[in-house]
């Protein structure tokens, strides 16, 4: 298979974690026979001082010419006092707006190697398997008016009821695809928006009778995420409450470095990254764990190319290495052997070709 992918690494620890989440890639294309042509942009607080502008138009060009994306993070206390059209993460919001990338998929696993490495009790966090897809092109990001004065800070929340189906449609797919339990997460008590997106998930549901449907106000679902997080199956949410509630799952994995997204709209186009930022604290030290980088790359080639094998491979290849006790301080707890950004991604490496000799290369 011949795929062009635009790579955008961003800033802090973005560009570490897309190394290598592309040097995974080449393995991957080395051994099964695919060309991936990589054409790198900037995006975020490099593009600020690089082209005064956090999403060029040069990076929307190879964006467009690509069949994916995959970006790294952006963000720094470099650019904190700009103002907002220079801010790095304005880049990333306008990406995702400007792509109609209105569906983030954010997988959270529990892995059996680093159940040790989470705050939480091993009987809470043991299974863990769930998606939140949080509705990500709308809401108080993107609404209208949005300004600040010296008195005022102005953010307004609106959501559309086309802008409600599509991302309740595609939970409830992704629901029907696994355990067949859809989480709805609102604020209906208090809010106008979240009255209308419970209404429009009870109209969806008759579309899906094999889902079962349950309503969650956000503040309890922030408690259960933690107490009983086996409880979901697929979530659905808008655009914030899908941002906070996905960081405070993530502790459930261990760490923010391991969790993977897809940001993506109808048609498979999609936008890979990882759900956390820049870390500024850790940038430049080779420190990150890339795991969350390689993983969404995982997600390109499933969602995007429809590679299954070689994301499962990948997929395999990380859950090896952590399991044979290597991780990046991030996971670090006793009986694990740290180790740089680097030598953890060689090792994922190694063992993709150890698990490609054992499937295709037969001894006799
Ligand atoms: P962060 O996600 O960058 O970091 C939070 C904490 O998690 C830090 O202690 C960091 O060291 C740690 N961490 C995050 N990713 C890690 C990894 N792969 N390996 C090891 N440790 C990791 O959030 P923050 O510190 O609140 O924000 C820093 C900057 O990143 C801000 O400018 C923010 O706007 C930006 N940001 C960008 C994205 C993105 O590009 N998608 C997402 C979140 C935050
Ligand atoms: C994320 C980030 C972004 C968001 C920021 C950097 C704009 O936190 O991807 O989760 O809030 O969507
Ligand atoms: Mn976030």
């Amino acid at each position: 298979m011949e795929k062009t992918i635009a790579v955008l690494p961003g800033d802090g620890i973005g560009p570490e974690v897309t190394d290598a989440a592309v040097k995974v890639l080449q393995s991957i294309a080395m051994r099964y026979g695919h060309t991936f042509h990589l054409k790198h942009a900037a995006i975020g607080g490099c593009a600020v001082d690089a082209y005064d502008n956090p999403l060029p138009e040069e990076t929307v060009a190879a964006c467009e010419a690509s069949d994916a994306i995959l970006l790294g993070a952006v963000g720094g206390t470099k650019w904190d006092q700009h103002p907002a059209h220079l801010r790095p993460e304005k880049g990333l919001l306008n990406i995702r707006k400007r792509f109609g990338l209105f569906a983030n998929i954010r997988p959270v696993k529990a892995v059996p190697a680093l159940l040790g490495s989470s705050p939480l009790k091993e009987e809470v966090a043991k299974e863990v398997d769930m998606v939140i897809v949080r509705e990500l092109t709308g809401g108080l990001y993107f609404a209208e008016p949005k300004h600040r004065t010296e008195k005022a800070g102005v953010d307004t929340l609106v959501y559309t009821r086309p802008e409600i189906e599509r991302i309740v449609d595609k939970a409830f797919e992704v629901a029907r695809g696994r355990r067949g339990k859809l989480t709805s997460v609102d604020k209906a008590n208090v809010l106008e928006t979240s009255k209308l997106w419970r209404e429009v998930v009870e109209e969806r549901k008759a579309f899906y009778p094999d889902v079962e449907v349950e309503h969650m106000l956000v503040d309890s679902a922030a408690m259960k995420l933690i107490t009983d997080p086996r409880a979901f199956d697929v979530v659905v949410t808008e655009n914030m409450f899908g941002d906070i509630l996905s960081d405070e799952a993530s502790v459930i994995t261990g760490s923010l470095g391991m969790l993977p997204s897809a940001s993506i709209r109808a048609d498979g186009f999609g936008l890979y990254e990882p759900v956390h930022g820049s870390a500024p604290d850790i940038a430049g030290q080779n420190k990150a764990n890339p795991s969350a980088a390689i993983l969404s790359a995982a997600m390109m080639l499933r969602h995007s190319f429809g590679l299954h094998s070689e994301a499962s491979a990948i997929e395999e290849a990380v859950m090896g290495v952590l399991e044979d006790g290597y991780c990046t301080g991030d996971l670090y707890t006793a009986g694990k052997r740290t180790v740089s950004t680097e030598a953890f991604v060689t090792k994922v490496i190694e063992e993709l070709e150890r698990e490609f000799v054992s499937e295709h290369i037969m001894y006799s």
